[in-house]
């Protein structure tokens, strides 16, 4: 290892430190760490924790995708002492080749409760479109991780972005692997013009709307 490069890992090692945000992250991932889900383990779900974290009071955090509630909740423990909200949507029926069948919203309602943060979650078991036809809150931080089909992706861009306020981040998952889809538009997104600021964690990306 280089001078340089031991010099940035000592610092970062100073800085991680003294970051209250990462040490509370350790206190509360035991509770995530169950969960189950598809986020690379720890570094997505704290940024969803921070990310939380630093949203305005009040803020209204929209998440596409829930699952069994891995990500819904490191949003949610983040909140906590807030009066930040997440709505969660998702159909909640799973499928029979990537989620598994059966009815998911009692286990995803389970794992909230289990983590304390049922006040901050709001559950909505519908398709995004038609959440998106009636949705009238301006959006501090959207997170799109339902289906990762190109079409769909764009879909639920196009649909919720209008209500992002200016400012507002807006986080995609599955950037990178397999998922030709989410890769393709991730890179439009970035040639658009519409959003700034890029960045990742591992597979997921995140930017800032203009
Ligand atoms: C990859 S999983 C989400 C994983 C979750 N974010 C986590 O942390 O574990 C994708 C979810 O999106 C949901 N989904 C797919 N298309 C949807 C749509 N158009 N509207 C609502 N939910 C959708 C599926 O039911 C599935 O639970």
């Amino acid at each position: 290892m280089s001078i340089k490069s031991k010099i940035k890992k000592v610092s970062q090692r100073w800085r991680d430190r003294w970051d209250r945000d990462l040490h509370d992250f350790e206190k509360v991932y035991p509770l995530i760490k169950p969960i189950p889900g598809f986020l690379k383990s720890p570094q997505q779900e704290r940024w969803f924790f921070k990310t939380a974290r630093k949203a305005p009071e009040n803020a209204v955090i929209v998440e596409i995708g829930s699952f069994q509630g891995r990500s819904t909740v490191s949003f949610g423990l983040g909140c906590l002492g807030s009066t930040k909200h997440i709505y969660a949507i998702d159909l909640f029926e799973g499928d029979n080749d990537m989620y598994g069948s059966g009815e998911f919203q009692d286990r995803f309602i389970q794992h909230v409760r289990s983590c304390g943060v049922e006040a901050h979650v709001t559950p909505i078991k519908q398709h995004s479109l038609q959440v998106a036809a009636t949705w009238n809150k301006p959006i501090d931080v959207l997170f799109i991780d339902g289906s990762h089909e190109y079409q769909d992706v764009k879909a639920d861009f196009e649909s919720f972005y209008p209500h992002v306020k200016k400012g507002g981040i807006i986080a995609f998952h599955d950037i990178k692997g397999k998922w030709d889809g989410v890769i393709r538009f991730w890179a439009e997104v970035q040639r658009s013009g519409l959003m700034t600021d890029f960045g990742a964690v591992s597979s997921l990306g995140f930017g800032i709307k203009k």
